[in-house]
């Protein structure tokens, strides 16, 4: 869609050349808006003065919903901390950004979105793609973000909820102009009711909101929501939206592996234990590490993954041949056995957890770690919400259990 196009430049430089005068107002003016907002939203990449203009209704004929309007939420999803290592994890940002676009639906503004998605580094080790041998090894690729780009497909996202992002040309062009217009501009709302940003002509008819929502988490502005019906985005909007590079790889393996069924096994950071003052070990999912080892797997899906069907297994389970045992009854694939496909597109874990996504919503039966929908099957019964109970981890198996 145009107004994402407009990054690259094409409908700016059709514009007819402005007066020299023109130009070091707009010029003069941006830079202002740049040293004030120097905080790093503004890649310079790509930026020149020469394609500056702030007509920005020539962009706006471009865009099928002629959403002039524009809401911004802040340049980071979930980032306290100027850097990214306090940032959340995939899932978190998702639900957050989730959360800003149906603000935006729901304002009938075009979203500037975040051009860069934090990567905590602990959710971006390697091995979950390359299966070393030596477990201690922990390679981690390097990136401590990804470009938004790379993760969704904003064209597609756009015909739902216009886009553009914050290191794009139009999204300057909306600063200068707002500039510009003083204060029928922009308005800083934080605080302010969606109701009233919706309805009310003093924000309504301004250009630009600046709803700089919490660091810690933009869902925050969603979940005090207590009209469900009011949930426009389905859960699944994003993880289906992801980047055409991503889709295709994930097609690619799903033909490879024909008709099959799926388990997402989380182990990693969520088995973490902390030592009462007894010096005894006690875990916030108390089934979780049990639940999730092959033996007890193998016992737990039987009633639903017959022997020999091909079970893809997506995990974040470093020991190499963890899950070996299910062999026994099934015919097992990872992602790893797909790297020839995998390896040319994937640059973070959050690519490759995208890709893993598509793949166990490709399965015919998918059973998830935590039950999170009434109809969802799951490894483990303990619930996935923070109970904040610490417990002593089970590692028995009940009689009867399973
Ligand atoms: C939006 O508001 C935040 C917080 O008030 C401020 O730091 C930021 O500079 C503002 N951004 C713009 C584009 O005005
Ligand atoms: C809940 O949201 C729906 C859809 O936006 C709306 O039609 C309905 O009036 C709302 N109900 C309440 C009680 O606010
Ligand atoms: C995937 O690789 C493992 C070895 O890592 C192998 O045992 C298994 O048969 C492979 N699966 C497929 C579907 O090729």
């Amino acid at each position: 869609m145009a107004i994402y196009k407009t990054q690259k430049g094409k409908l700016l430089q059709r514009s007819p050349p402005r007066s020299s005068i023109v130009i070091i107002l707009t010029a003069t003016i941006t830079c202002i808006a740049f040293f004030y907002l120097a905080s790093s939203f503004f890649s310079s990449k790509g930026f020149s003065f020469s394609t500056i203009k702030t007509n920005l209704q020539s962009s706006n004929s471009k865009n099928h919903r002629g959403s002039e309007k524009y809401l911004y939420w802040g340049n980071k999803i979930d980032c306290p901390g100027k850097h990214c290592e306090s940032c959340a994890g995939l899932g978190h940002q998702e639900s957050s950004l989730r959360c800003a676009l149906e603000e935006a639906i729901f304002l009938q503004r075009t979203f500037v979105m975040p051009s860069r998605m934090c990567i905590n580094p602990i959710h971006n080790q390697k091995g979950i793609l390359h299966q070393s041998s030596d477990a201690s090894s922990e390679e981690r690729w390097a990136a401590s973000f990804c470009a938004m780009d790379s993760l969704y497909d904003l064209d597609l996202i756009s015909e739902t909820v216009p886009v553009i992002l914050d290191n794009s040309k139009q999204w300057h062009q909306v600063l200068s102009t707002s500039m510009k217009l003083g204060s029928r501009g922009i308005a800083n709302v934080q605080g302010v009711s969606r109701d009233d940003l919706r309805s009310k002509s003093s924000y309504s008819n301004i250009l630009l909101l600046n709803r700089t929502a919490s660091p810690l988490s933009w869902f925050m502005e969603c979940r005090d929501r207590n009209n469900h019906s009011a949930i426009i985005l389905s859960y699944s909007f994003l993880p289906l939206i992801a980047a055409q590079k991503l889709r295709n790889a994930a097609e690619k393996i799903k033909a490879l592996l024909g008709d099959y069924d799926a388990i997402h096994v989380r182990r990693g950071d969520i088995l973490k234990t902390r030592k009462d003052r007894f010096g005894i070990d006690r875990t916030l999912h108390p089934h979780l590490d049990r639940d999730t080892r092959p033996e007890f797997i193998l016992c737990r899906i039987a009633k639903w993954v017959p022997p020999e069907r091909t079970l893809f297994i997506a995990s974040n389970e470093r020991t190499p041949g963890f899950f070996a045992p299910l062999a026994s009854r099934y015919k097992l694939a990872y992602s790893s056995n797909y790297s020839s496909i995998l390896d040319p597109v994937v640059e973070s874990n959050y690519q490759l957890f995208m890709v893993e996504r598509l793949i166990m919503m490709g399965a015919k039966t998918f059973i998830r770690t935590y039950k999170e929908d009434d109809n969802d099957l799951s490894l483990t019964d303990d619930p996935k919400k923070n109970t904040k109970e610490w417990q002593i981890p089970v590692y028995k198996m009940d009689t009867g259990e399973c």
